[in-house]
């Protein structure tokens, strides 16, 4: 089936992070279905799965309350001509869990609600260059972002020079951008948090210097919503950007996302103003109502359950029994565990300390063959205590291996080719 991907599919999969060149050559499963934190492939072997649906499933797989809500809604239609009351009902729920926003406009994929508002931004200041935060890996596939890419293959040159960088926790770079290119800045984009926390008033002087200098700042939330906390990170930093995005999370792996703002900045998009009209996303599928119902159960169970308080013990547990056990093995320098209990990420460094993709490869392939399917360590509510004692097992033996190849070399050990980065310009070196 990998054979058959490969030759039907460009990059062996829909998304490229979840391609071939991301897993070992020999040991990439493919999957038949999901259960709760686990998933079966197609040779009904069955892993332990972190970062589900690329960290879109936050409570599980076949999670029954969202089942349910989506069985309902696929039996009264699924797309009309006019919006269906549900989405209403989406959309204050959305605005409910997220009271900081005003007004909200659902598309399907995050790409699309980020490009949107940069749409908004360049239509509302009437400036073309955006700023983004070059520590935030990725925020579109539209042209504005991958120009700023290594993968720019195809985007015109006057487009790649249109979108600016700044460094996280360092306000001085965005401030050099403002006044290297006064009054022509339209947008700031960047997610609030990603690995380290937001340094004393970073996120302010952000707000300031976006407000200071007629730019609008524009949160993209679609990792951290529904996961750092229902509201959105900014909601526990209490700095509130003009414009903010949305999707993982959002409906427990179903495709909704949404580009969320203040009343001033949405209602341009809209039909009740007198001055030019904003073509702000517009999707055949947009409001498609399974995925909507799917949303609203989702959202109702992140407000009557503790979710997100689970996805962070949970997650704490499985970071402090990983540091325990890559200490036991000797290996605390180069298996490294970092990132908040809800988003906990790992590095993989070879013996000289520099991050390596073979040591990243040998921990992925020694831990595919023991069930575990671990790009990242993002986990999900139905994580439960012994998922994350025998996840913890698991790397523990997965790091026997990775110690005796510190000494050994990994060439010794890795079967194939190491993985790559998604983001490189060639496929092979
Ligand atoms: C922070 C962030 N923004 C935007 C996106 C794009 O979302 P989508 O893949 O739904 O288009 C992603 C996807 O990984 C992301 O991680």
């Amino acid at each position: 089936m990998r054979e058959r991907l490969r030759a039907l599919i460009p990059g062996a999969a829909h998304t490229y992070a979840k391609g071939d060149d991301q897993w070992p050559e020999f040991d990439a499963p493919v999957i038949s279905h999901g259960d709760g934190a686990e998933v079966v492939d197609v040779d009904g072997n069955r892993y332990i799965e972190f970062g589900s649906g690329l960290r879109s499933v936050t409570l599980g797989h076949t999670f029954w309350p969202v089942i349910e809500a989506v069985e309902k809604s696929l039996r009264q239609g699924t797309n009309f001509v006019r919006p269906a009351a549900i989405e209403l009902e989406a959309a204050e729920a959305f605005l409910q869990a997220v009271p900081t926003m005003d007004m909200v406009k659902f598309a399907k994929n995050g790409s699309d609600a980020d490009s949107g508002a940069v749409r908004l931004a360049r239509a509302i200041t009437g400036r073309d260059l955006v700023a983004i935060c070059v520590d935030h890996p990725f925020f579109s596939v539209d042209d504005w972002f991958m120009g700023s890419t290594t993968l720019d293959a195809g985007i015109p040159a006057s487009t790649r020079a249109m979108t600016l960088k700044f460094r996280y926790n360092d306000v001085g770079t965005l401030e050099q951008l403002f006044a290297e290119f006064p009054d022509q800045i339209a947008a700031v984009v960047m997610e609030v948090e990603k690995v380290e926390p937001p340094q004393p008033g970073f996120l302010e002087s952000v707000r300031r210097a976006c407000d200071q200098h007629g730019a609008l700042l524009v949160f993209d939330e679609i990792v951290t919503g529904f996961r750092w906390s229902t509201a959105g990170a900014h909601s526990l930093h209490g700095v509130v950007p003009d414009l903010s995005t949305w999707g993982k999370g959002m409906a427990n792996g179903f495709s909704v996302a949404a580009l969320a703002g203040k009343r001033e900045y949405m209602e341009r998009g809209g039909l009740d103003h007198a001055k030019e009209r904003i073509f702000l996303l517009s999707y055949t599928n947009a409001a498609e109502t399974p995925t909507l119902a799917a949303a609203i159960a989702t959202m109702g169970f992140y407000a009557e359950n503790p979710v997100i308080e689970t996805l962070a013990k949970q997650g704490d547990r499985l970071a402090a029994g990983l540091r325990t056990v890559a200490k036991a093995r000797g290996v605390e320098d180069q298996f490294t565990v970092f990132g908040r209990g809800c988003g906990l990420l790992y590095g993989t460094k070879d013996q000289d300390g520099n991050p390596s993709q073979p040591f990243r490869t040998l921990f992925l392939q020694e831990t595919v063959k023991r069930g575990l399917l671990a790009p990242s360590l993002f986990d999900n509510y139905s994580h439960t205590d012994e998922l994350v004692d025998r996840t913890i097992e698991i790397v523990d033996e997965a790091l026997v291996v990775y110690a005796r190849a510190l000494e050994d070399g990994w060439e010794e050990h890795v079967v194939g080719r190491p993985v790559a980065p998604v983001m490189r310009r060639f496929n092979r070196a």
